[in-house]
């Protein structure tokens, strides 16, 4: 087995500083040190694996490497025992695809503290539909759920919203009964987030606040923002009494302008979202409910396949914001 040669997509740094991606052959004895050794099956392209493939040194330190922060298939050998062989897992965050080899390869080695049982209720083409955005999606729904904010309180706003986080959090929240307005730039898109569940669509220029009050009027119960910057600061300014924000991205902006007002006058709580080191009895919650209650009905709809050699185009798509849904990546096709 350790001799066995697998497909993967290697980035590498050239002489002049740049970097480099491939399709190339590795050996399973190249793989780091880990208890669980995977036949990867299905993986995901997320905006951190699209940094990670450019030379982004914030998200992976060291190169030759291969990204790809999320991964489904079969345990091949597992060393603690831990998991049967053949058992159907997937792995999502920790250091996988940042500086652990991840899954645009087709096997990956990893500690057992890491890897979650597939749950029944799901394929693992569908838990990688899902991925860590969808993940996120669903830890950011849990925030606001278990704050208080419940369907009949009022509006949930969704920024990013074609995007992978967004898509599915938008999908997610239709399916636990909220009435959701998803913030998009992308006109062409309202079919589709009307599709997914969406009642109003807002342009971004919606939530650009030119007054620069403190406060604003009050629009929303809860806010799943995945972009940062004025978007996200608008959207605080504009929630309600008690309402609830979660914070996970940066794509417009690392930068929060604000005052505290928002949550001292009207008692806002802004929760972070870290679903890369999310302890690993909130994960199975999380992962069972996205098998169960929160599957949406039209899954497949948010998610289009592609292969390794397709991931080139795909990666700058995601950079310039013009992913829209998912992309699940078929390691054996
Ligand atoms: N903290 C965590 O645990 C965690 C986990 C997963 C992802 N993230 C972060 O969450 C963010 C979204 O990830 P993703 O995988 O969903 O990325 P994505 O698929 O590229 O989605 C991002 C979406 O944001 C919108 N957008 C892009 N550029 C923008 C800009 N300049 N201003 C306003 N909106 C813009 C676009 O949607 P519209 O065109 O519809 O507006 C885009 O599709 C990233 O920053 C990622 O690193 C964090």
């Amino acid at each position: 087995m350790t001799n066995n040669t697998y497909r993967s997509m290697v980035v590498s740094q050239t002489d002049n500083g740049r970097y480099q991606r491939e399709i190339t052959a590795k050996r399973v004895s190249e793989l780091p040190e880990g208890d669980v050794l995977i036949r990867v099956n299905y993986s995901s392209l997320n905006y951190k694996d699209a940094l990670s493939a450019v030379g982004n040194k914030g998200v992976t330190r060291n190169y030759p490497h291969t990204p790809g922060i999320d991964a489904a298939g079969v345990v091949e050998a597992c060393s603690d025992g831990s998991f049967p062989l053949n058992a159907q897992v997937l792995v999502t965050g920790y250091d996988l695809g940042m500086n652990t080899s991840g899954g645009f390869g087709q096997y990956i080695r990893v500690p057992s503290d890491w890897v979650v049982p597939l749950p029944s209720g799901l394929s693992e083409r569908e838990s990688m539909i899902f991925g860590t955005a969808g993940f996120t999606a669903a830890m950011s729904v849990y925030r606001l759920a278990s704050a208080g904010v419940t369907p009949d309180r009022g509006d949930i706003l969704v920024t990013g919203a074609t995007g992978g986080v967004g898509s599915l959090a938008v999908a997610i929240l239709a399916t636990a009964g909220y009435k959701v307005a998803a913030v998009s730039g992308k006109k062409q898109a309202a079919a589709f987030l009307k599709e997914l569940g969406a009642t109003d669509i807002l342009p971004r220029e919606a939530l650009a606040d030119s007054a620069k009050k403190p406060l604003l009027e009050k629009r929303w119960m809860g806010v799943v923002d995945t972009v940062g910057g004025d978007i996200l600061s608008t959207a605080i300014k504009s929630t309600h009494q008690r309402g609830v924000v979660t914070c996970c991205g940066l794509v417009a902006s690392p930068k929060l302008n604000l005052t505290v007002f928002p949550f001292i006058l009207r008692g806002v709580s802004l929760f972070g979202i870290d679903s890369a080191s999310c302890p690993m009895a909130e994960r199975k919650t999380l992962w069972y409910k996205l098998a169960n209650e929160w599957k949406p009905l039209g899954l497949e709809r948010i998610a289009s396949e592609i292969n390794l050699m397709r991931l080139d185009e795909n990666i700058a798509k995601i950079l310039e914001g013009q992913q829209i849904g998912r992309k699940i990546i078929n390691l054996n096709s």
